[in-house]
Formats: structure tokens, sequence, C-alpha cells
């Protein structure tokens, strides 16, 4: 049985909520549609951008960019810029060609609301979107931050990150991987984004090593945790809840921990990472309050 969730969800659902509504406000303009032929490709970034979705990303770099005073509409360009490539790699990794899947945050996935190349074509210019954003003098006044903006969101996305995780993801054969093995692939995969939006506020903010050192640590089993209750979902979850199909992690062959461990164990798991990722802020103060609280939710979600 799902234990309830032990903080008071209000005031994280009011900063989730409110996080969405921001990032929206903020990407309306640089998602404007053009006049010419290209629009249908800015309409299919659209699709996949304005579509509900829980925010977390952003939600991250919004409370890191809080912990150290940075300004809001500058740490929600940052917001948006992650939440591009999350989009990106939402519509790539419901394609046809990987995990083929119709239906994503409750609705038809790109590929099956437009076609297979405007889907490929809106997730390159998604990706490549978020790096216009960091680019811009609007992000940071310090040329500096946004080039280590530019640098962390790069490897986060890259080979050595988010596309490197779907690679062995897609490649790995159910029980080839040990847990080990799977921890890395979900560290890279889902982890090194959640990373980077959690170590954005201190960049942007200059954080000590010490402070940046505690979201790391923070940021690393959190994703971890979220990963794992993404693959318990696939299990427990109805598609009316997650807004995905179901059940198809251990027919696809997928390599979880859930598929090692079994449900318990791996739920287990993500209760102890979650903890720890908890443990890492106890050098904040209140402040940390909803980073604490989103670490419960990433466990006790249903969504
Ligand atoms: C789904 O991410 C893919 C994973 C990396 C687990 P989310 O669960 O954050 O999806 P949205 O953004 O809320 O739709
Ligand atoms: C995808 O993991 C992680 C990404 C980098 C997009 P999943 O394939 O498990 O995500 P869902 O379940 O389709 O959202
Ligand atoms: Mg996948
Ligand atoms: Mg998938
Ligand atoms: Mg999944």
């Amino acid at each position: 049985m799902m234990m309830s969730p032990p903080f008071d969800n209000d005031a994280l659902k009011q900063a989730l909520s409110a996080t969405s509504a921001a990032v929206e406000r903020t990407m309306e303009p640089e998602l404007a549609v053009p006049s010419g032929p290209e629009a249908r490709v800015v309409e299919a970034m659209r699709y996949a951008f304005f579509s509900g979705g829980k925010r977390l990303r952003p939600f991250l770099v919004l409370a890191s960019a809080e912990l150290f005073g940075v300004d809001r509409q500058q740490a929600l360009r940052v917001a948006g810029a992650v939440e591009c490539v999350h989009c990106y790699s939402l519509v790539h990794d419901d394609l046809p060609a990987m995990d083929d899947d119709d239906m994503r945050r409750g609705k038809a996935t790109v590929h099956k609301a437009f076609d297979e190349a405007t889907a490929i074509l809106a997730g390159d210019s998604l990706m490549t979107l978020a790096f216009e954003l960091l680019v811009d003098p609007k992000t940071h006044a310090d040329p500096n931050v946004r080039l280590a903006l530019i640098g962390a969101l790069a490897r986060a996305s890259g080979h050595h990150g988010m596309v490197g995780g779907q690679m062995i993801d897609l490649s790995a054969n159910d029980h080839e991987l040990g847990e080990a093995e799977i921890y890395r692939l979900q560290q890279m995969k889902t982890g090194a984004l959640i990373s980077f939006s959690a170590e954005a506020g201190g960049i942007m903010g200059h954080a000590s090593p010490h402070a940046q050192a505690s979201l790391q640590g923070y940021a690393r089993d959190l994703g971890l945790a979220f990963q794992i209750a993404d693959d318990l979902l696939d299990v427990e979850g109805t598609p009316e809840e997650v807004g995905k199909a179901t059940q198809k992690d251990a027919d696809a062959g997928k390599a979880t921990l859930v598929g090692i461990m079994g449900v318990e164990r791996a739920r287990k798991q993500a209760e102890i990472l979650a903890n720890q990722a908890i443990e890492h802020l106890s050098d904040f103060d209140d402040k940390a309050a909803l980073l604490r609280a989103v670490a419960h939710f990433a466990i006790f979600r249903r969504t």
C-alpha cells in the first residue's frame, strides 16, 4: 500500500502551479508562431511545450535561484530553457523509433498529432531554443555565468547525460544490467537534467562551492528517486493518472530497478534516496523547505 505523504502538500502544489504559469508566460513570446510555412514546426513546439507536465525542472531552477537571491525573471529564462530540453527529450522518446508512445501528458504525442518528421524537427528546435535563451544577456548580465549555464546544460543534455542515458536505455535488455549500471543509466537519462536544474540557481547566484556541492548531492539522489517513481508508476499507475501509457516497461524489456528488485524493494529504495536527498540540504534553513517537500513529492506522486 502507498504511504501517505509525510508533509503538507499545499504549499508545494501552489508553488508548482505558480512555476507552471510563470514559465509559460516567459516562453509565450519565445514561441510566437511565424507567418511563413515554417509555422508548422513552431505549432508542434508549442504543442509539446504548453501541454501541462509537472514542471519539476523549472521548479528546481526557481527554488535553487531563490536560495541565492537570483532575479526571478532571469531564473525563469533558465527554467524555460531546461523545460525546452526536457520537452524535446519527451517528443523524441515517444517516437516510433524509440518508445513508440501515442499518449503524453494526456494528449496525443507530437508525432501522432502532427507527423514524425515534424516531431523530430520540433524536438531539434526546442533543444536549440534552450541555448538561444541562455546566450541572451537578458538571462544574466555576466557573460561568464551565461557560458557556465550553456556548458552545464549542454553536458547534461548530450552523450554525457540525457542522450547517453537514452542510448543505454534503448540498447540494454532486461536483466542484462546490474543495479549499479541501472543507476548509471538513470543518472544520465533523467538525473543529469534534474541536476542541472538544481545547480542552475547556484551558478546564477555565485553560490559557494560548498553550497553547490550540497545541491549536487541533493539533485543526484532526487533524480534517481524520481526515475524509480516513474518506473513504479509504469507498473502501478493508470494512464488516466499519469497521462501516458502504463504497463509498458516490462514488455519492452526496459532495464529498471523495479524490474530487477521488484516493486517493494524499489519503492523502499526510492524512499531512502528521497530522504538522503533531503539530508544534503541540512545547511540550508527554511528557505529550502520547498526543495525538501518536492523530494517527497517525487516519490509519492501519482502523476
Ligand atoms: C517524464 O518526466 C520522463 C522522465 C524523465 C521520467 P516527467 O515525469 O517530469 O514528465 P512531465 O514533464 O511531468 O510530463
Ligand atoms: C524517458 O524515460 C527519459 C527521457 C529522457 C525522456 P521514460 O521513457 O521512462 O519516460 P516516460 O515514461 O516515457 O515518460
Ligand atoms: Mg524511454
Ligand atoms: Mg518513454
Ligand atoms: Mg517511464
